[in-house]
Parts: structure tokens; sequence; C-alpha cells
């Protein structure tokens, strides 16, 4: 029988105690992207979660362009990229955020979304929240509407999923 994408994932996903910083616990997913199968079950899973909600899907530097490029694949559905500031050309819509290790800045180009469009947006790893609720001002800023959210694990204790509310978060992995 197959293995569920749950045990599948925590069994996969690589836990690096005090990376980049000490206290940080870093979920390493590169055993999870050298994993066609399981890349593809996370894809299906998302689409499952949201079919019918979303046209676009923004996957959000770095290990979010993995899953989202998937996802894309799967679901048929355009990417917009939200990246890290100063890489993309043209104007662009730009949110800061505090990360768990450091600040940053993350930017779409404004022709990237139509007025209305239903966004889903996914990353690999949801921390703090900061990261996603700038994608979702990157999603506002654009006239755009956040369908929902998409990661393949939540870190418990940070309260990312609660700063993100009332938007759907869905995570295959809960917080663990
Ligand atoms: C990690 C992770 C998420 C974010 C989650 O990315 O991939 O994007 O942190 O943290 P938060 O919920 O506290 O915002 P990182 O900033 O390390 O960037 P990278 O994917 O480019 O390495």
């Amino acid at each position: 029988h197959t293995v569920d994408v749950a045990d599948a994932l925590r069994e996969a996903i690589r836990v690096v105690p005090d990376f980049p910083q000490p206290g940080v616990r870093f979920q390493d997913l590169a055993p999870v992207f050298a994993r066609p199968d399981l890349v593809r079950r996370l894809a299906e899973a998302f689409d499952e979660t949201f079919h019918g909600t979303y046209e676009r899907i923004m996957a959000v530097e770095a290990r979010g362009f993995v899953l989202g490029t998937a996802l894309s694949a799967l679901a048929d559905r355009p990417l917009v990229l939200a990246r890290k500031k100063g890489k993309l050309p043209g104007p662009v819509h730009r949110a800061e955020y505090v990360l768990e290790y450091g600040t940053a800045t993350l930017e779409m180009q404004r022709d990237a979304v139509r007025p209305g469009d239903r966004l889903l947006v996914v990353d690999d790893v949801l921390a703090t929240g900061g990261t996603l609720a700038a994608a979702a001002e990157l999603v506002a800023a654009g006239g755009a509407h956040v369908a929902g959210f998409a990661v393949a694990s939540t870190i418990a204790g940070l309260g990312g999923t609660e700063s993100l509310a009332p938007a759907k978060v869905y995570s295959v992995l809960p917080a663990g």
C-alpha cells in the first residue's frame, strides 16, 4: 500500500539544529526535492485542498519555487514569483518583513497578476508567518486576492498559522 504523504514527508525532511543560527531548527527539504514522487504528491495535496478556488500560484523564493512550479505544471495554472529584493526588472510591488532569522524584502513584478485574480501562495515551510504575510501584501498590492496558503511543513510554537488568519492555511505536516 502507499505510504501516507504526510508520513513520507516526515521521514524525508531533515531537521538541522542550530542552522543557520543557534536556536533555529532548520527544516531541510533537499531530500524531499530528490524524490519526484513525493514532490508530485505534495502538489496533488495542495491542488486537492484548494481545487477550483485559485487562478494563479504565487511561489516564494527560494524553496517555494520548487513546490510552486510542481503545482503550476500539475494544475495548469500560471506561476507568479515572489522574489527577494533586487532580482526582478521592471516596476515591482515590494513588501518588507521580519524573518525567523533577520529581515528581508519580497518583490513581485506589477504585471504578474491581474486585478481580481485569486492566488494560492506556496512555500516550503511556515515559521513565524512573516514571509507569507509579505507575499499576501504583494498579492493585495496587485489588486488580487489570496485564495489560501499551502506549505509542506509548519514549525510549531511560532504562531505562523494564527498570524495569517482568517486566510486558510494548509500544511501537509502540521506543527511538530
Ligand atoms: C524560509 C522558508 C520560508 C520562511 C519561513 O525561507 O523557506 O520562506 O523562511 O519563515 P517565516 O514564516 O518565519 O517567515 P528563507 O527566508 O530561509 O529563504 P530561502 O527559501 O530563500 O532560503
